[in-house]
């Protein structure tokens, strides 16, 4: 017998097979892709993961509470700031205070380490942007940010300059990029 045989038999039932197989093999692929996709969505897709996973859903969407009680420099100063732990405590320490995360609030609070928030948005160096001009205006948060009180964890996103300039063409504001916006 030839050596080769099995191997030429073997060969030609797969080619005799290629449309099924091919078809099992892209169903078995899509199944693993889905699942991959919606037990361990790449960070890329769903946002960086935070040392406390705070939702802006639960605290703004269900509970209420105001954009600006946490982001309070927002309309003072260029940077809004994020919420110093402190703040968390003020709630946190009467609201669920034995939860595992709350905890760990009072480890950053007692070792005095500012809570590792990771960004989530982006804008390049060389950009002046001042959220105080936009809010007077009374540009709402959601014009840029989108509806943050529905999200759990921040997507975020890279601000580039078309984002800029669709807008300020639209309200007919300053375009003069090279005096406003670059320094
Ligand atoms: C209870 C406090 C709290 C409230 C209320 C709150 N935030 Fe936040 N916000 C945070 C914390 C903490 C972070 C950083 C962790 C994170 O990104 O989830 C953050 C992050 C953000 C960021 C992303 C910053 C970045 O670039 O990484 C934006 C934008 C933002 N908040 C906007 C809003 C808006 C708009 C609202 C109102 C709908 C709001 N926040 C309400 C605490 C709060
Ligand atoms: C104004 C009050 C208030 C402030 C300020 C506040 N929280 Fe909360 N937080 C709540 C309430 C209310 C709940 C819901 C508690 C419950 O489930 O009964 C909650 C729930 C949570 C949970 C539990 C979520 C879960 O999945 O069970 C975490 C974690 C949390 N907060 C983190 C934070 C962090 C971090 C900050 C500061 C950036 C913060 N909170 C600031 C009121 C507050
Ligand atoms: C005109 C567009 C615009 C509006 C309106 C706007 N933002 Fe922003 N926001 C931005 C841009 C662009 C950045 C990124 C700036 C940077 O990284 O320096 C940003 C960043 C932030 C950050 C992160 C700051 C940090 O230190 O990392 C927070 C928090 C935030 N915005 C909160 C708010 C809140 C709250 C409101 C509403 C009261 C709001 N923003 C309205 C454009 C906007
Ligand atoms: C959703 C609309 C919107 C977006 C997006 C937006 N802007 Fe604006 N911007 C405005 C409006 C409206 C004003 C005028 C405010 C006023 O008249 O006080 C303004 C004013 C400004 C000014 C002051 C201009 C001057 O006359 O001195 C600067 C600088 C600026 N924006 C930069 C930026 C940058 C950088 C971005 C992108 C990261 C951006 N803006 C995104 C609406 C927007």
């Amino acid at each position: 017998m030839d050596p080769l045989s099995p191997l030429l038999n073997f060969w030609q039932w797969i080619r005799r097979n290629l449309k099924p197989l091919a078809l099992t093999g892209l169903s078995g692929i899509t199944v693993i892709l889905f699942l991959w996709l919606f037990y361990a969505p790449p960070a890329a897709m769903i946002g960086p993961e935070q040392p406390i996973p705070f939702s802006h859903r639960l605290h703004s969407g269900v509970k209420l509470i105001q954009c600006r009680y946490c982001h309070p420099y927002v309309e003072r100063s260029n940077h809004p700031g994020l919420p110093p732990v402190e703040k968390c405590l003020h709630c946190h320490n009467y609201i669920i205070a034995n939860h595992w995360w709350i905890q760990k609030e009072h480890e950053y609070y007692n070792t005095r380490t500012p809570t590792p928030w990771v960004k989530a948005n982006f804008l390049a160096e060389h950009v002046l942007f001042n959220h105080q001009r936009h809010i007077r205006y009374g540009l709402e948060c959601e014009a840029c940010h989108g509806q943050m009180e529905t999200m759990d964890r921040v997507k975020g996103k890279h601000f580039y300059m078309g984002f800029c300039i669709e807008c300020h063409e639209e309200k007919k504001v300053n375009l003069g990029c090279w005096l406003a916006c670059h320094s």
